[in-house]
């Protein structure tokens, strides 16, 4: 069976980001089952505050980058930082760019449309950024992603993720894991091909 590909980002620029430090291990979780993982770093994908005027002068190249990467991707794993009880804008504004037009003209929707997502978030605060998690659940949903119901919201992040990949509570840890294997098994099943792990 072909080889179930999933894009994996954190929605930070910050170099010490926790989110950042977070990710790998939710890629960790979907290479676990099966699946090949390509993490990106949105630091290679710098884009404006969407503007139409900057559009209709000509998309920014990072757009094109970043739909042609979902495309060649089944899913995505993402993991955010809470703003304000909502996900950053970050987040928000590169999702936006992505759904634009491709270069070959259809809407850039259609990428999402019938993959699969994966969420998790970290926050130095106790809920470890649970209400951006909802909010971002709901943008994936309405662009026609199929978000597993399996999250993980990694509060105290500063005790919590004292490096890149290591995530030091054991329950944490199988939870993020499971999250990546969720989104690899139902990607894998969207995919009509049969998991014989
Ligand atoms: C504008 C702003 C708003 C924030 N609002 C929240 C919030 O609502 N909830 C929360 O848990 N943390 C909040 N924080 C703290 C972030 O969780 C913290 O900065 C975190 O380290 C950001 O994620 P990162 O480490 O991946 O960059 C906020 C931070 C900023 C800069």
């Amino acid at each position: 069976m072909a080889q179930l590909r999933l894009l994996a980002f954190a929605g930070s620029l910050r170099r010490e980001s926790f989110n950042r430090r977070l990710i790998p291990v939710l890629a960790e979780g979907a290479r676990a089952a099966g699946a090949e993982v390509s993490l990106i770093d949105l630091r290679d994908y710098p884009l404006p505050v969407y503007d139409g005027d900057i559009e209709a002068a000509g998309m920014p190249e990072n757009v094109y980058r970043l739909q042609d990467l979902l495309a060649e991707h089944d899913g995505l794993l993402i993991s955010t930082p809470e703003y304000n009880g909502s996900m950053p804008a970050l987040v928000k504004n590169t999702l936006d760019w992505i759904s634009r037009p491709t270069e070959p003209g259809p809407s850039g929707t259609t990428l999402f449309r019938g993959k699969v997502a994966g969420i998790v978030s970290a926050s130095p605060g106790p809920l470890g950024g649970l209400r951006s998690l909802l909010v971002l659940r709901d943008a994936l949903a309405k662009l026609g992603l199929v978000v597993v119901p399996q999250q993980v919201a990694v509060g105290q992040a500063g005790e919590r993720l004292p490096e890149t990949g290591m995530l030091a509570d054991e329950r944490l840890r199988a939870g993020v894991h499971g999250v990546g294997a969720a989104v690899a098994e139902l990607a894998f099943r969207l995919k009509g091909g049969v998991d014989e792990r």
